[in-house]
Protein backbone atom coordinates (compact mmCIF):
# COMPACT_ATOMS: atom_id res chain seq x y z
CA UNK A 1 0.00 0.00 0.00
CA UNK A 2 1.57 3.21 -1.03
CA UNK A 3 1.82 6.35 1.50
CA UNK A 4 -0.12 9.24 -0.92
CA UNK A 5 2.85 12.03 -0.10
CA UNK A 6 0.15 15.53 0.01
CA UNK A 7 1.65 19.06 0.35
CA UNK A 8 -1.00 20.96 1.47
CA UNK A 9 -0.87 24.63 1.08
CA UNK A 10 -2.86 27.00 3.05
CA UNK A 11 -3.75 30.25 1.94
CA UNK A 12 -4.66 33.36 4.36
CA UNK A 13 -8.72 32.90 3.79
CA UNK A 14 -10.81 32.34 7.07
CA UNK A 15 -11.50 28.75 6.07
CA UNK A 16 -7.65 28.02 6.98
CA UNK A 17 -9.24 27.67 10.72
CA UNK A 18 -10.73 24.04 9.30
CA UNK A 19 -7.45 23.43 8.44
CA UNK A 20 -6.45 21.32 11.31
CA UNK A 21 -8.84 18.74 10.71
CA UNK A 22 -8.01 18.41 6.86
CA UNK A 23 -4.88 17.51 8.31
CA UNK A 24 -6.30 14.55 10.71
CA UNK A 25 -8.42 13.27 8.06
CA UNK A 26 -5.84 12.69 5.75
CA UNK A 27 -3.94 11.48 7.67
CA UNK A 28 -6.26 9.04 8.96
CA UNK A 29 -6.71 7.96 5.59
CA UNK A 30 -2.78 7.05 5.09
CA UNK A 31 -1.31 10.28 3.62
CA UNK A 32 1.96 12.05 4.53
CA UNK A 33 1.05 15.64 4.89
CA UNK A 34 3.84 19.01 4.58
CA UNK A 35 2.05 21.44 5.37
CA UNK A 36 3.22 25.22 3.39
CA UNK A 37 1.38 28.37 4.45
CA UNK A 38 1.41 31.46 3.45
CA UNK A 39 2.55 34.54 5.27
CA UNK A 40 -1.51 35.66 5.40
CA UNK A 41 -2.41 32.31 6.84
CA UNK A 42 -0.63 32.20 9.73
CA UNK A 43 -3.40 35.29 10.19
CA UNK A 44 -5.87 32.41 10.80
CA UNK A 45 -4.14 29.09 12.14
CA UNK A 46 -1.06 28.64 14.15
CA UNK A 47 2.17 27.10 12.54
CA UNK A 48 2.38 24.99 15.70
CA UNK A 49 -1.36 23.91 15.47
CA UNK A 50 -0.14 22.39 11.85
CA UNK A 51 3.08 20.68 12.95
CA UNK A 52 0.99 19.39 15.65
CA UNK A 53 -1.52 17.09 13.79
CA UNK A 54 0.55 16.61 10.64
CA UNK A 55 3.78 16.28 12.54
CA UNK A 56 6.31 17.54 10.43
CA UNK A 57 7.55 21.20 10.71
CA UNK A 58 5.60 23.65 8.48
CA UNK A 59 7.48 25.29 5.70
CA UNK A 60 6.42 28.86 4.89
CA UNK A 61 9.54 30.98 4.11
CA UNK A 62 11.45 30.60 0.59
CA UNK A 63 14.33 32.00 2.39
CA UNK A 64 14.70 29.29 5.71
CA UNK A 65 18.36 28.52 4.95
CA UNK A 66 18.22 25.66 7.28
CA UNK A 67 15.00 24.04 5.22
CA UNK A 68 17.27 25.01 2.28
CA UNK A 69 20.30 23.18 3.49
CA UNK A 70 17.68 19.79 4.03
CA UNK A 71 14.90 19.23 2.03
CA UNK A 72 14.90 22.31 -0.43
CA UNK A 73 11.58 23.69 -2.05
CA UNK A 74 12.76 21.32 -5.30
CA UNK A 75 13.41 18.78 -3.35
CA UNK A 76 9.64 18.93 -2.04
CA UNK A 77 8.01 19.79 -5.09
CA UNK A 78 9.50 16.53 -6.15
CA UNK A 79 8.59 14.59 -3.32
CA UNK A 80 5.41 15.39 -3.70
CA UNK A 81 2.87 12.98 -5.10
CA UNK A 82 -0.14 15.58 -5.18
CA UNK A 83 -0.11 19.48 -4.04
CA UNK A 84 -3.56 20.19 -2.44
CA UNK A 85 -4.13 24.21 -1.60
CA UNK A 86 -6.89 24.83 0.54
CA UNK A 87 -8.18 27.17 1.11
CA UNK A 88 -7.37 28.66 -1.91
CA UNK A 89 -7.92 32.49 -1.94
CA UNK A 90 -8.29 34.75 -4.87
CA UNK A 91 -4.97 36.31 -4.52
CA UNK A 92 -3.04 32.86 -4.22
CA UNK A 93 -5.02 31.89 -7.86
CA UNK A 94 -3.88 35.50 -9.34
CA UNK A 95 -0.28 34.58 -8.56
CA UNK A 96 -0.74 30.77 -10.01
CA UNK A 97 -3.01 32.09 -13.06
CA UNK A 98 -0.09 34.54 -13.78
CA UNK A 99 2.75 32.28 -13.33
CA UNK A 100 4.16 34.10 -10.47
CA UNK A 101 6.46 32.83 -8.08
CA UNK A 102 6.95 35.61 -5.30
CA UNK A 103 6.76 33.09 -2.42
CA UNK A 104 7.35 29.19 -1.20
CA UNK A 105 3.93 27.78 -2.12
CA UNK A 106 4.16 29.55 -5.91
CA UNK A 107 7.65 28.16 -6.46
CA UNK A 108 6.67 24.60 -5.44
CA UNK A 109 3.49 24.73 -7.41
CA UNK A 110 5.56 25.44 -10.74
CA UNK A 111 8.41 22.94 -10.24
CA UNK A 112 6.31 20.75 -9.42
CA UNK A 113 5.22 17.97 -11.85
CA UNK A 114 2.53 16.54 -9.31
CA UNK A 115 -0.98 17.29 -10.05
CA UNK A 116 -2.25 20.52 -8.39
CA UNK A 117 -5.62 21.12 -6.73
CA UNK A 118 -6.99 24.22 -5.64
CA UNK A 119 -10.34 23.86 -3.07
CA UNK A 120 -11.29 28.24 -3.07
CA UNK A 121 -12.79 29.76 -0.75
CA UNK A 122 -14.31 33.68 -0.57
CA UNK A 123 -16.66 36.08 -0.30
CA UNK A 124 -19.16 35.56 -2.84
CA UNK A 125 -18.91 38.39 -4.84
CA UNK A 126 -15.22 37.99 -4.90
CA UNK A 127 -15.84 34.62 -6.27
CA UNK A 128 -18.53 35.90 -9.49
CA UNK A 129 -15.61 38.94 -10.03
CA UNK A 130 -14.74 37.84 -13.89
CA UNK A 131 -10.94 38.44 -12.88
CA UNK A 132 -10.85 35.83 -10.41
CA UNK A 133 -13.57 33.50 -12.82
CA UNK A 134 -10.66 34.26 -15.46
CA UNK A 135 -8.21 33.54 -13.24
CA UNK A 136 -9.93 30.03 -12.43
CA UNK A 137 -10.49 29.24 -16.11
CA UNK A 138 -6.63 29.73 -17.19
CA UNK A 139 -6.01 27.25 -13.73
CA UNK A 140 -8.03 24.48 -14.88
CA UNK A 141 -6.55 24.92 -18.75
CA UNK A 142 -3.93 24.05 -17.58
CA UNK A 143 -4.84 21.02 -15.64
CA UNK A 144 -5.29 22.59 -12.19
CA UNK A 145 -8.45 20.95 -10.45
CA UNK A 146 -10.72 23.39 -8.98
CA UNK A 147 -13.01 21.90 -5.60
CA UNK A 148 -15.96 23.71 -5.22
CA UNK A 149 -16.61 25.83 -4.04
CA UNK A 150 -19.61 25.41 -2.07
CA UNK A 151 -22.93 27.94 -2.08
CA UNK A 152 -23.54 28.49 1.51
CA UNK A 153 -23.96 30.52 4.51
CA UNK A 154 -20.52 32.64 4.87
CA UNK A 155 -18.14 34.15 7.19
CA UNK A 156 -19.10 37.70 6.16
CA UNK A 157 -22.73 36.75 7.02
CA UNK A 158 -23.98 36.68 3.35
CA UNK A 159 -24.69 33.28 1.39
CA UNK A 160 -23.65 32.46 -2.30
CA UNK A 161 -21.23 30.40 -3.78
CA UNK A 162 -17.83 30.55 -2.35
CA UNK A 163 -17.76 28.39 0.82
CA UNK A 164 -14.35 25.64 0.88
CA UNK A 165 -15.85 22.17 0.46
CA UNK A 166 -16.20 20.15 4.32
CA UNK A 167 -12.64 18.47 4.95
CA UNK A 168 -14.09 15.44 4.49
CA UNK A 169 -15.47 16.03 0.51
CA UNK A 170 -11.80 17.54 0.11
CA UNK A 171 -10.52 14.17 1.02
CA UNK A 172 -12.92 11.63 -0.30
CA UNK A 173 -12.19 14.28 -3.56
CA UNK A 174 -7.81 13.38 -3.42
CA UNK A 175 -7.30 10.55 -1.40
CA UNK A 176 -7.77 6.96 -3.55
CA UNK A 177 -10.38 5.05 -1.65
CA UNK A 178 -9.45 2.61 1.37
CA UNK A 179 -8.04 -0.30 0.05
CA UNK A 180 -9.75 -2.86 1.74
CA UNK A 181 -9.41 -6.45 0.42
CA UNK A 182 -6.05 -5.54 -0.84
CA UNK A 183 -3.35 -8.27 0.67
CA UNK A 184 -1.47 -8.97 -2.13
CA UNK A 185 -0.04 -12.38 -2.74
CA UNK A 186 3.60 -12.74 -2.02
CA UNK A 187 3.51 -9.53 -0.14
CA UNK A 188 4.96 -11.61 2.93
CA UNK A 189 6.42 -14.19 0.77
CA UNK A 190 8.99 -16.92 3.23
CA UNK A 191 8.08 -14.31 6.46
CA UNK A 192 7.07 -16.78 9.76
CA UNK A 193 4.13 -15.02 11.35
CA UNK A 194 3.37 -15.52 15.10
CA UNK A 195 -0.65 -14.24 15.80
CA UNK A 196 -2.33 -14.63 18.88
CA UNK A 197 -6.21 -15.03 18.99
CA UNK A 198 -8.95 -15.91 21.03
CA UNK A 199 -9.60 -15.30 24.75
CA UNK A 200 -7.82 -16.98 27.60
CA UNK A 201 -9.29 -18.59 30.42
CA UNK A 202 -8.37 -17.72 34.13
CA UNK A 203 -9.01 -20.64 36.30
CA UNK A 204 -11.21 -19.99 39.54
CA UNK A 205 -11.21 -23.63 41.09
CA UNK A 206 -11.74 -26.94 38.75
CA UNK A 207 -15.05 -25.98 36.93
CA UNK A 208 -15.20 -21.95 36.73
CA UNK A 209 -12.85 -19.58 34.97
CA UNK A 210 -12.84 -15.89 34.46
CA UNK A 211 -12.71 -15.09 30.69
CA UNK A 212 -14.12 -12.43 27.92
CA UNK A 213 -15.98 -12.53 24.74
CA UNK A 214 -13.23 -12.84 22.63
CA UNK A 215 -14.39 -15.19 19.30
CA UNK A 216 -11.06 -15.27 17.90
CA UNK A 217 -12.52 -14.24 14.40
CA UNK A 218 -10.34 -11.35 13.94
CA UNK A 219 -6.70 -13.40 14.97
CA UNK A 220 -7.93 -16.66 12.32
CA UNK A 221 -8.56 -14.25 9.82
CA UNK A 222 -5.44 -12.30 9.98
CA UNK A 223 -3.76 -16.10 10.21
CA UNK A 224 -5.90 -16.74 7.10
CA UNK A 225 -4.98 -13.59 5.28
CA UNK A 226 -1.15 -14.02 6.15
CA UNK A 227 -0.85 -17.65 5.05
CA UNK A 228 -2.70 -16.24 2.06
CA UNK A 229 0.24 -13.37 1.59
CA UNK A 230 2.67 -16.38 1.50
CA UNK A 231 3.70 -16.16 5.13
CA UNK A 232 4.46 -19.27 7.19
CA UNK A 233 1.93 -18.57 10.56
CA UNK A 234 1.74 -19.97 13.89
CA UNK A 235 -1.45 -19.44 15.51
CA UNK A 236 -1.35 -19.31 19.47
CA UNK A 237 -5.04 -19.83 19.98
CA UNK A 238 -7.05 -19.82 23.20
CA UNK A 239 -10.16 -21.84 23.46
CA UNK A 240 -12.60 -21.28 20.30
CA UNK A 241 -14.97 -23.19 18.35
CA UNK A 242 -13.25 -22.39 15.03
CA UNK A 243 -11.81 -24.49 12.26
CA UNK A 244 -7.74 -24.18 11.55
CA UNK A 245 -7.18 -22.67 8.98
CA UNK A 246 -5.65 -24.83 6.34
CA UNK A 247 -1.69 -24.84 6.08
CA UNK A 248 -1.76 -22.95 9.46
CA UNK A 249 0.20 -24.62 12.34
CA UNK A 250 -2.11 -23.89 15.68
CA UNK A 251 -0.48 -24.41 19.39
CA UNK A 252 -3.92 -23.98 21.87
CA UNK A 253 -3.54 -22.31 25.06
CA UNK A 254 -5.88 -21.98 28.15
CA UNK A 255 -4.43 -19.33 30.26
CA UNK A 256 -2.72 -16.60 30.24
CA UNK A 257 0.29 -17.91 31.47
CA UNK A 258 0.32 -20.36 29.02
CA UNK A 259 0.01 -17.83 25.84
CA UNK A 260 2.94 -16.31 27.46
CA UNK A 261 5.35 -19.64 27.98
CA UNK A 262 3.88 -20.81 23.99
CA UNK A 263 4.75 -17.65 22.05
CA UNK A 264 7.94 -17.69 23.91
CA UNK A 265 8.93 -21.04 23.67
CA UNK A 266 8.29 -20.83 19.85
CA UNK A 267 9.29 -16.97 19.07
CA UNK A 268 12.79 -18.09 17.35
CA UNK A 269 12.36 -17.14 13.83
CA UNK A 270 9.35 -15.23 13.86
CA UNK A 271 9.73 -12.26 12.08
CA UNK A 272 6.09 -10.65 12.56
CA UNK A 273 4.34 -10.86 15.57
CA UNK A 274 0.39 -9.76 15.71
CA UNK A 275 -1.21 -10.18 19.07
CA UNK A 276 -4.54 -10.13 18.79
CA UNK A 277 -5.77 -12.25 21.80
CA UNK A 278 -8.10 -10.82 24.37
CA UNK A 279 -5.51 -11.73 27.28
CA UNK A 280 -6.55 -11.60 30.68
CA UNK A 281 -5.00 -9.08 32.71
CA UNK A 282 -5.65 -10.72 35.98
CA UNK A 283 -5.87 -14.07 37.17
CA UNK A 284 -7.18 -15.99 40.73
CA UNK A 285 -4.15 -15.53 43.34
CA UNK A 286 -4.80 -19.05 44.01
CA UNK A 287 -7.50 -21.52 41.97
CA UNK A 288 -8.72 -23.82 44.23
CA UNK A 289 -8.06 -27.62 43.02
CA UNK A 290 -11.96 -29.25 43.89
CA UNK A 291 -15.43 -26.97 43.47
CA UNK A 292 -15.44 -24.16 45.85
CA UNK A 293 -18.53 -24.74 47.92
CA UNK A 294 -21.31 -21.93 48.45
CA UNK A 295 -22.05 -20.46 51.28
CA UNK A 296 -24.16 -18.42 52.80
CA UNK A 297 -22.24 -15.16 52.80
CA UNK A 298 -21.08 -13.07 50.51
CA UNK A 299 -16.93 -14.06 48.60
CA UNK A 300 -14.67 -11.97 46.86
CA UNK A 301 -12.13 -13.52 44.72
CA UNK A 302 -8.42 -11.74 45.16
CA UNK A 303 -6.76 -11.23 41.32
CA UNK A 304 -3.65 -10.70 40.57
CA UNK A 305 -1.66 -9.18 37.46
CA UNK A 306 -1.36 -11.87 34.54
CA UNK A 307 2.18 -11.37 32.77
CA UNK A 308 1.71 -8.56 29.89
CA UNK A 309 2.99 -10.75 26.83
CA UNK A 310 2.76 -8.12 24.14
CA UNK A 311 5.38 -6.14 25.99
CA UNK A 312 7.25 -8.88 26.62
CA UNK A 313 7.72 -9.58 23.46
CA UNK A 314 8.24 -6.11 22.49
CA UNK A 315 10.60 -5.79 24.98
CA UNK A 316 12.88 -8.23 23.36
CA UNK A 317 16.46 -7.06 21.84
CA UNK A 318 15.63 -8.90 18.61
CA UNK A 319 12.26 -8.39 18.56
CA UNK A 320 9.70 -9.04 15.71
CA UNK A 321 7.95 -6.58 14.19
CA UNK A 322 5.36 -6.18 16.77
CA UNK A 323 1.65 -5.04 16.07
CA UNK A 324 -1.05 -5.13 18.89
CA UNK A 325 -5.03 -4.58 19.66
CA UNK A 326 -6.23 -2.52 21.54
CA UNK A 327 -10.26 -3.21 22.23
CA UNK A 328 -11.87 -0.18 24.41
CA UNK A 329 -15.53 1.37 25.29
CA UNK A 330 -14.25 4.57 24.56
CA UNK A 331 -11.27 7.33 24.21
CA UNK A 332 -10.18 4.78 21.41
CA UNK A 333 -7.38 6.57 19.82
CA UNK A 334 -6.07 8.02 23.21
CA UNK A 335 -5.65 4.79 24.71
CA UNK A 336 -4.47 3.23 22.00
CA UNK A 337 -1.55 5.82 21.26
CA UNK A 338 -0.62 5.50 24.47
CA UNK A 339 -0.67 1.47 24.29
CA UNK A 340 1.57 2.10 21.12
CA UNK A 341 4.01 4.00 22.88
CA UNK A 342 4.22 2.38 26.80
CA UNK A 343 4.67 -0.87 25.13
CA UNK A 344 7.22 0.55 22.29
CA UNK A 345 5.40 -0.88 19.76
CA UNK A 346 5.27 -0.65 15.84
CA UNK A 347 1.57 -1.12 15.21
CA UNK A 348 -1.79 -1.10 17.20
CA UNK A 349 -5.05 -1.77 15.95
CA UNK A 350 -7.64 -0.68 17.98
CA UNK A 351 -11.52 -0.95 17.74
CA UNK A 352 -14.20 -0.07 19.78
CA UNK A 353 -16.15 -2.84 21.87
CA UNK A 354 -19.63 -3.02 23.15
CA UNK A 355 -22.83 -4.52 21.85
CA UNK A 356 -22.89 -5.45 18.15
CA UNK A 357 -19.09 -4.21 18.09
CA UNK A 358 -15.86 -6.18 18.09
CA UNK A 359 -16.58 -8.73 19.62
CA UNK A 360 -18.44 -12.10 18.66
CA UNK A 361 -19.23 -10.21 15.68
CA UNK A 362 -18.49 -11.06 11.93
CA UNK A 363 -17.54 -7.32 10.71
CA UNK A 364 -15.62 -4.81 12.16
CA UNK A 365 -14.20 -1.51 12.34
CA UNK A 366 -10.81 -0.17 13.25
CA UNK A 367 -8.43 2.35 13.64
CA UNK A 368 -5.17 1.37 13.19
CA UNK A 369 -2.05 3.76 14.76
CA UNK A 370 1.86 3.59 14.15
CA UNK A 371 4.69 5.79 14.59
CA UNK A 372 4.09 8.73 11.81
CA UNK A 373 0.34 7.30 10.58
CA UNK A 374 -2.99 6.20 11.23
CA UNK A 375 -5.94 4.84 8.52
CA UNK A 376 -9.28 3.64 9.35
CA UNK A 377 -10.88 0.89 8.12
CA UNK A 378 -14.85 1.38 8.02
CA UNK A 379 -17.20 -1.68 9.01
CA UNK A 380 -15.94 -4.48 6.75
CA UNK A 381 -15.98 -8.46 6.93
CA UNK A 382 -13.58 -9.37 9.15
CA UNK A 383 -11.62 -11.69 6.38
CA UNK A 384 -11.72 -8.47 4.12
CA UNK A 385 -10.55 -6.44 7.44
CA UNK A 386 -7.78 -9.31 7.66
CA UNK A 387 -6.40 -9.18 4.56
CA UNK A 388 -6.10 -5.16 4.66
CA UNK A 389 -4.47 -5.37 7.93
CA UNK A 390 -2.17 -7.93 6.90
CA UNK A 391 -0.95 -5.78 3.78
CA UNK A 392 -1.00 -2.79 5.71
CA UNK A 393 1.39 -4.55 7.89
CA UNK A 394 3.60 -6.01 5.37
CA UNK A 395 4.65 -2.47 3.91
CA UNK A 396 4.95 -1.21 7.60
CA UNK A 397 7.43 -4.14 8.23
CA UNK A 398 9.43 -3.40 4.95
CA UNK A 399 9.41 0.09 5.07
CA UNK A 400 10.98 -0.54 8.87
CA UNK A 401 13.45 -2.60 7.31
CA UNK A 402 14.48 -0.21 4.95
CA UNK A 403 14.55 2.76 7.36
CA UNK A 404 16.95 0.32 9.19
CA UNK A 405 19.35 -0.45 6.47
CA UNK A 406 19.32 3.26 4.77
CA UNK A 407 20.25 4.90 8.20
CA UNK A 408 22.22 2.74 9.83
CA UNK A 409 20.75 3.95 13.03
CA UNK A 410 19.16 1.12 15.79
CA UNK A 411 15.85 2.27 15.39
CA UNK A 412 13.97 -0.44 15.57
CA UNK A 413 15.57 -4.35 16.12
CA UNK A 414 13.74 -6.09 13.71
CA UNK A 415 14.37 -9.83 12.99
CA UNK A 416 14.73 -10.67 9.26
C1 LIG B 1 -10.38 38.65 8.06
C2 LIG B 1 -9.99 38.36 6.65
C3 LIG B 1 -10.55 37.29 5.99
C4 LIG B 1 -10.19 37.03 4.67
N1 LIG B 1 -10.77 35.95 4.05
C5 LIG B 1 -10.47 35.71 2.75
C6 LIG B 1 -11.08 34.62 2.08
O1 LIG B 1 -11.87 33.86 2.65
N2 LIG B 1 -10.75 34.42 0.78
C7 LIG B 1 -9.87 35.21 0.11
O2 LIG B 1 -9.64 34.98 -1.08
N3 LIG B 1 -9.26 36.24 0.75
C8 LIG B 1 -9.53 36.50 2.03
N4 LIG B 1 -8.93 37.56 2.68
C9 LIG B 1 -7.93 38.36 1.95
C10 LIG B 1 -6.59 37.66 1.90
O3 LIG B 1 -6.14 37.39 3.21
C11 LIG B 1 -5.57 38.54 1.18
O4 LIG B 1 -5.97 38.65 -0.18
C12 LIG B 1 -4.16 38.00 1.28
O5 LIG B 1 -3.30 38.87 0.55
C13 LIG B 1 -4.07 36.60 0.71
O6 LIG B 1 -2.72 36.18 0.68
P1 LIG B 1 -2.28 34.71 0.35
O7 LIG B 1 -3.06 34.24 -0.82
O8 LIG B 1 -0.82 34.78 0.06
O9 LIG B 1 -2.53 33.87 1.55
C14 LIG B 1 -9.26 37.86 4.00
C15 LIG B 1 -8.69 38.93 4.69
C16 LIG B 1 -9.05 39.19 5.98
C17 LIG B 1 -8.42 40.34 6.68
Amino acid sequence: MQTQKIILGISGGIAAYKTPELVRRLKRRGAEVQVVMTRSAGEFVTPTTLQAVSGKPVRSNLWDADAEAAMGHIELARWADLVLIAPATAEIMSRLAAGGAPDLLTTLCLATEAPVVMAPAMNHVMWSNPAVQENRQKLERRGVRILGPAVGDQACGESGPGRMLEPDDIVAAVMKPIAVATAKPGSMDGKTVMITAGPTREAIDSVRYLSNRSSGKMGYALAAAARDAGANVILVSGPVSLTTPDGVTRIDIESAKELFAAVHDNLEGVQIFIGAAAVADYHAASASAGKIKKTAGEMSLDLVKTPDILASVARLSDRPFTVGFAAETENLREYALGKLEKKNLNMIVANLVGPGLGFETDRNAVDVYWRDGEMSFPLTDKEELASALVELIASNYEQTLHAETQTELPVIAVRD
